[in-house]
């Protein structure tokens, strides 16, 4: 299977940027790569990146998304709209939203139904916090997060896993390889548990990745991929990044 080179822009960029940052990946591109390359930039740049890479090997994904297709919910954006605009996939669930929009398991989980339900795929996000590593309770907790926030439409390949300890997200500190290895096979048995199968079911591992580690990470058999942050913004970095998984 392909690795997935996912890139989360966050709230950053502009129509400028996008021209130059499109501009200079294409350049670097080929359509035989043998990578899946994946870009979420913030919701109202959707159709001018979906523009700028079409008919190109870059899927264009979203940052979040509603659990309903309309209604009165001020400022957010549904599964339809993205779809609209070329969207394959939605980040769910992302560290940030659990933490500054007190995004729950059980919402997670509903977005993530309303994403299968539409054939969009959702890139559940999980991860333990400095604490809980600490204390040794990662492995349980981030257990529990993917049992609650796997939907029931799910199957083994209709969904994307990413888990990003929050302790190393944008502060450049990393997990070992041993301790990435550890989550992403309890993942997988926890989700073989839930649904019967896991056999086509892509992890990627984010939290800080860089040209300098990627390869770290992209090596393990457990890893599908990465979610990339910070470095998805610099067109060189995520392509390095992107070439550490072949
Ligand atoms: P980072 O972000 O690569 O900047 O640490 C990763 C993420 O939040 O998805």
């Amino acid at each position: 299977m392909k690795k997935l080179i996912a890139g989360n822009w966050k709230m950053n960029g502009s129509l400028d940027f996008i021209k130059e940052f499109a501009d200079n990946l294409k350049n670097k591109l080929n359509e035989t790569e043998e990578f899946d390359m994946l870009i979420c930039p913030p919701s109202i740049y959707i159709p001018e990146l979906a523009n700028s890479f079409k008919n190109t090997m870059v899927k264009i994904g979203a940052e979040d998304s509603h659990f309903e297709n309309k209604g009165a919910y001020t400022g957010d954006t549904s599964i339809s709209m993205i779809k609209d605009f070329g969207c394959e996939y939605s980040i769910i669930g992302h560290s940030e939203r659990r933490e500054h929009y007190t995004e729950t398991n059980e919402i997670v989980n509903k977005k993530a139904h309303k994403a299968i339900e539409n054939n969009i795929i959702p890139i559940i996000c999980v991860g333990e916090k400095l604490d809980i590593r600490e204390n040794g309770n990662a492995v349980s907790f981030v257990k529990k997060q993917v049992e609650e926030s796997i939907p029931e439409n799910a199957n083994d390949g209709n969904f994307i896993i990413a888990y990003e300890p929050v302790w190393a997200i944008g502060t450049g500190k990393i997990p070992t390889p041993d301790q990435v290895d550890e989550i992403h096979k309890s993942i997988t048995e926890t989700v073989k548990d839930k649904i019967g199968n896991a056999d086509n079911l892509k992890i990627l591992y984010g939290g800080s990745v860089k040209p300098e580690n990627a390869k770290e990470f992209l090596s393990l058999d457990s890893v599908g991929g990465v979610l990339v942050g910070g470095a998805s913004l610099k067109p060189d970095a995520f392509y390095e990044i992107a070439k550490a998984s072949i």
